[in-house]
């Protein structure tokens, strides 16, 4: 199975957790770009849904899905999104489309998360994938430098600015053996905005799409 078949098992799967009347929380990148799709045959049967991303919500309209405000909605039954690093834990790296901020702010407002990935995703700690970290722009030196303190290797992601009108900085060579403290240390750098780490909040329900089918965890 080629790795977009395994994105999209794991994508479709996601459904089953949707319940009728639901708005639901749908994430950004392209497993969650398969699971906007499979949304399209059954959105009848959800009343909208409340985007992590100006992309997302610009794909979900093109299917005819409502978006609608966070702001407006409260509290969320269901949120979908992908990661860039998972483990057996369930925490996550996130961010690597840069839209991990509204990404935490849904998760943190979901009942339930649904990581939704390729079994590549499935590591035994984080930071291999480099941590995505989004930062004030006039901080860009000063959480950098700060980031070095705690061992990584910054790099400004270059022509890239967030949907929030900020910068990421992609931490290499980090070994996240302890992801709450971690997401905790760089939560409080003066400027960051927010760290890709997802393990004070972690997914709920991780799907991974597999050579040998749907691997639930
Ligand atoms: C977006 O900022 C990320 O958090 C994505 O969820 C992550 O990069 C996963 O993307 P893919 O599904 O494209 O691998």
């Amino acid at each position: 199975m080629d790795i977009n078949d395994k994105k999209k098992l794991a994508a479709e799967a996601a459904i089953d957790y949707i319940q009728i009347g639901d708005v639901i929380g749908v994430g950004t990148g392209s497993t969650a770009n398969y699971f906007i799709d499979a949304l399209t045959p059954i959105k009848g049967k959800i009343d909208g849904a409340v985007a992590s991303s100006e992309a997302s919500a610009e794909r979900l309209k093109s299917h005819g899905i409502r978006v609608l405000e966070l702001n407006a909605t409260g509290q969320l039954p269901l949120y979908v999104d992908g990661a860039d690093e998972a483990t057996h834990q369930r925490a996550l790296i996130k961010g690597g489309g840069g839209a991990h901020t509204r990404e935490k702010i849904i998760a943190n407002t979901s009942t339930k998360f649904v990581c939704i990935a390729d079994d590549t995703k499935l590591v035994d700690s984080l930071g291999k994938f480099p941590l995505p970290v989004e930062v004030i722009p006039m901080a860009r030196s000063s959480a950098a430098r700060e980031l070095v303190k705690l061992g990584g290797t910054p790099e400004l992601r270059e022509g890239f600015i967030t949907d929030n009108g900020n910068i990421v900085i992609d931490v290499h060579n980090l070994e996240i053996l302890q992801p709450i403290k971690m997401e905790l240390d760089i939560s409080a750098i003066a400027g960051i905005v927010t760290v890709g780490i997802f393990a004070i909040r972690p997914a709920d329900v991780l799907l991974l799409g597999t050579d040998n089918g749907l691997k639930i965890i």
